[in-house]
């Protein structure tokens, strides 16, 4: 029984160093010239060969190493094999920072203030207080609460969105058309944080942005293609919407001349709001095979008719 993970030396270094220590019954391999595929029972990558099904038959946990799993959702998979998101602190940890960072950026003017900077503008502009800046989340899984609890501190109302129905201390929860039409005549700054599915790609269109308040900022920290960019730059230009920070683009790399790059609205970072940290990354993945062993759910299961 083979665990066979596809990455980056440093990350591949830190699953051996915990795989030998803590799941020694669990061969380990890092290179697809050393495996017999059918020995290959977990395999581990962020981009996965394309003949999964017909290479490794035997296959039952598809780990991705990152959170989204929309890169390998549409591939043919062995019969057995079940897809696991990574759901580890590290990642989760990183991806809250990143957003707490643009969100306060929002609050607090950045972009604007970044843009007098440039062009040497000494001017205050209009303050809102914490409690009067509504704050609303698209997607409430893993990253979305620990977003939602790390912005409750700083006294923003928080509402959450969400595909089924959900709880949270703190946070007025919506779901479905109905929830999302409401939250978003309620929200200042609007985070993305949606798994990539059919039914999320392409939702923050020019549609949406109209039914939020004037003015609103956007966080884009979701997947490249849930953001219409050309509707994006239409609703910074004519004022709907105030400013953004966008983590992720069609394509990526975005190109050179691409207007995101440049316009004065826009805080562009290359797709770096959250990477798994290998140590608790591996960590999780050892405790996820050895609850798949004992017959136990894993944890980041994948519901492929959901898409996530
Ligand atoms: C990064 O985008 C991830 O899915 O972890």
């Amino acid at each position: 029984m083979t665990f066979l993970i596809l990455s980056y030396p440093e990350r591949v270094e830190t699953f051996r160093r915990i795989f030998a220590r803590d799941l020694p019954e669990v061969r380990f391999a890092s290179d697809l010239a050393e495996v017999d595929p059918a020995e290959v029972r977990y395999l581990m990558a962020w981009t996965f060969p394309e003949d999964l099904a017909t290479r490794f038959g035997n296959l039952e946990l598809i780990f991705s190493t990152g959170a989204g799993i929309d890169q390998v959702v549409g591939l043919d998979l062995p019969p057995r094999a079940q897809l696991v998101r990574m759901v580890e602190e590290g990642l989760t940890a990183m991806v809250r920072d990143y957003v707490v960072m643009a969100v306060l950026a929002l609050h607090r003017d950045l972009p604007a203030y970044l843009d007098q900077q440039r062009q040497q503008v000494w001017k205050t502009r209009d303050f809102v207080w914490a409690d009067q800046r509504r704050v609303g989340i698209l997607g409430l899984g893993e990253l979305g609460r620990a977003t939602a609890a790390a912005l409750r501190p700083f006294g923003f109302p928080l509402a959450g969105w969400s595909r089924s129905p959900r709880q949270i201390d703190g946070v007025t929860c919506h779901h479905g058309p109905e929830g999302l039409r409401k939250m978003l005549a309620e929200t200042d700054i609007l985070i993305c944080l949606l798994p990539l599915t059919d039914e999320t790609r392409g939702i923050l269109n020019g549609g949406l942005f109209a039914q939020l308040p004037q003015g609103a900022g956007l966080v884009q920290a979701g997947r490249g293609d849930h953001l219409d960019q050309e509707a994006l730059l239409a609703a910074l230009d004519s004022g709907q919407l105030s400013a953004a920070v966008i983590d992720v683009t069609v394509p990526e790399p975005l190109p050179a001349g691409h207007p995101l790059w440049s316009h004065p609205k826009v805080v562009l970072t290359p797709h770096i709001a959250g990477h798994s940290r290998p140590e608790s990354a591996a960590a999780a993945t050892v405790a996820n095979i050895r609850r798949h062993l004992q017959g136990q759910r894993v944890t980041g299961l994948v519901d492929r008719s959901r898409g996530y």
